[in-house]
């Protein structure tokens, strides 16, 4: 099977910008009013679970890492606390990095934070030029991306140029989806990218089949861009 034989997923608002957009306002100012970060996509053990991935693979406190689709920026916040300091977070979100820059202000942090639409190459290369990145992550991005309401096929394909472009050639791309599964995510990224290490998740039991609610994979970027 190939990435184009993929299932395409229904159209929703949350893979809009408008949505994230109004989203993220609310964020701001209950942030501002009590203190709440807001919402941490598939909840707190899918980043603990990455972390702890990263901190047992020995991956270097000095790699270059970006977040795509960095909402609240809090997996960043995590991670300049377990000692990574090449941090940054990308979000088409105007208010997502305003949220994101002020929690890091609020606990001294220095973390690199770009409002930054995935989709537009032209805008990548103007932000970043020719860097690339040691760790890309991406926690629900690809999940919003695959929902878009406008041909969510052709914006796949983009985003998932965009994780090439931005992946250094020796570089790991780690990405926690709930609505994909593996063999889906191996599908699409194929000739990109290949499996590298799957990291387990909770499973349930239903009707006598096993399922997992998020999936959590560290792929490798593969040497030729086919
Ligand atoms: C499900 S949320 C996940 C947020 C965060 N990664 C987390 O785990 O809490 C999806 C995020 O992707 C962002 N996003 C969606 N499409 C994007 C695009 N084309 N370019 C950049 N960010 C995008 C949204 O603004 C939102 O912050």
């Amino acid at each position: 099977m190939s990435g184009s034989e993929i299932q395409e997923l229904d159209g929703s608002e949350l893979g809009t910008k408008d949505y994230w957009d109004k989203s993220y306002d609310t964020e701001i100012k209950n942030y501002k009013s009590h203190g709440d970060v807001g919402e941490v996509w598939f909840d707190e053990d899918s980043q603990i679970r990455v972390i702890n991935w990263m901190l047992k693979n020995d991956i270097a406190e000095e790699s270059e890492f970006i977040d795509l689709g960095s909402g609240n920026g809090m997996m960043l916040v995590e991670l300049y606390r377990e000692g990574y300091k090449n941090l940054t977070g990308v979000d088409y979100s105007e208010n997502a990095i305003e949220l994101a820059k002020q929690i890091a202000a609020d606990q001294d942090m220095e973390i690199t934070y770009k409002v930054l639409d995935l989709l537009n190459t032209d805008e990548i290369a103007q932000k970043f030029g020719d860097k690339k990145f040691d760790i890309v992550h991406d926690k629900g991005t690809y999940d919003a991306i695959s929902i878009h309401p406008e041909n969510p096929a052709e914006m796949r394909q983009k985003y998932i140029q965009s994780l090439y472009n931005l992946t250094s050639d020796s570089g790991l791309l780690i990405l926690t989806s709930c609505n994909w599964t593996e063999s889906e995510l191996c599908t699409s990224l194929t000739g990109k990218f290949e499996l590298f290490k799957i990291i387990p998740t909770p499973s349930f039991k239903f009707g006598g089949s096993v399922g997992n609610v998020v999936t959590q994979i560290v792929f490798k970027k593969v040497a030729v861009n086919n």
